[in-house]
C-alpha cells in the first residue's frame, strides 16, 4: 500500500481519541468512516468535530471555508463492515486487548487483504495485536494523541499538516525498523509528533 493510495480512512471508535483523528483526517482531505457501537456516541463526535473546527478557525489555524469543507467528509456507521473497501482503518476503541484482539479480527474479515489496519494502542504490543488479526504484516502502531488546545502540558498533537508523516512512520507489527507497509520509513517504536510552539493546524 502506498501512501498515496489512501483515499479513505475507516476510524473505529469515536471517542476522544476517534474523533480528533477523524477531525484531522478530514481536514487533511480525507474521505473517513466514522465507525462505533451504537448512533450516540456517533452524534457526540460530530458535535465535538464541528466545535473543535470552530476553535480552529477562531484560532487562525483553519479558514472558514477549510474548516467547512470536514464535515461533509465525515460519514458516521455503526456497521464495522461498512470499513469493507477503506484503504486504512485506524482503530481508537477502549485500551482492553480482548476488545481490541476481537476487532482485529473481525476487520480482518471484512476489510479487502491489502487494507492497513492500524492502531491507536498506548500501551499494548503491536505484535499481539497483529498476531490476532490474521495480517501480522498489514498492522501498525499509529499511536496518535489528542492534546486539546487548551491542555497546559501541549507535549504533542495530532496535526493535519503531518497526518500523512505519521501514516507513512506506523511502527509495524513485529518489526523494529524498516519499511512501513504504506511507504515511507517505518521507525523504531512509537512514533511520537512534536508540538512546536506554533499553531500549525
Ligand atoms: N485519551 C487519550 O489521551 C489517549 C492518548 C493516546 C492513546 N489513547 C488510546 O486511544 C484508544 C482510544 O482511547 P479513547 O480515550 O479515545 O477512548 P474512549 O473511551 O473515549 O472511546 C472509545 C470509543 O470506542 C467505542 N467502541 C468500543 N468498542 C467498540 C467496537 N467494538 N467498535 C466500535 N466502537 C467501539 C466506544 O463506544 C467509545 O465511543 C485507546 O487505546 C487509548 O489507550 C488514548
Amino acid at each position: 500500500m502506498r501512501l498515496e493510495d489512501i483515499k479513505t480512512i475507516g476510524i473505529v471508535g469515536a471517542g476522544q481519541m476517534g474523533r480528533g483523528i477523524s477531525q484531522v483526517c478530514a481536514t487533511a482531505g480525507y474521505q473517513v468512516l466514522l465507525v462505533d457501537v451504537a448512533e450516540p456516541p456517533l452524534t457526540e463526535a460530530l458535535v465535538k468535530i464541528r466545535a473543535g473546527l470552530k476553535r480552529a478557525v477562531e484560532q487562525g489555524s483553519l479558514t472558514d471555508h477549510q474548516a467547512g469543507a470536514v464535515p461533509a467528509l465525515i460519514r458516521p456507521k455503526v456497521q464495522l463492515d461498512q470499513l469493507r473497501d477503506v484503504q486504512l482503518v485506524i482503530e481508537a476503541i477502549p485500551e482492553d486487548l480482548a476488545m481490541k484482539q476481537e476487532l482485529l479480527t473481525e476487520l480482518n474479515r471484512v476489510c479487502q487483504p491489502q487494507t492497513v489496519l492500524a492502531s491507536n494502542t498506548s500501551s499494548m504490543s503491536i505484535t499481539k495485536l497483529g498476531a490476532a488479526s490474521g495480517r501480522p504484516d498489514r498492522v501498525v502502531d499509529l499511536q496518535l494523541h489528542e492534546s486539546g488546545p487548551r491542555d497546559a502540558t501541549r507535549r504533542s498533537r495530532v496535526r493535519p499538516r503531518n497526518i500523512r508523516a505519521n501514516i507513512a512512520s506506523g511502527h509495524r507489527s513485529g518489526e523494529t525498523a524498516g519499511e512501513s507497509p504504506c511507504g515511507g520509513q517505518g521507525r523504531a517504536g512509537v512514533h511520537r509528533e512534536p508540538c512546536p510552539d506554533s499553531d500549525d493546524q
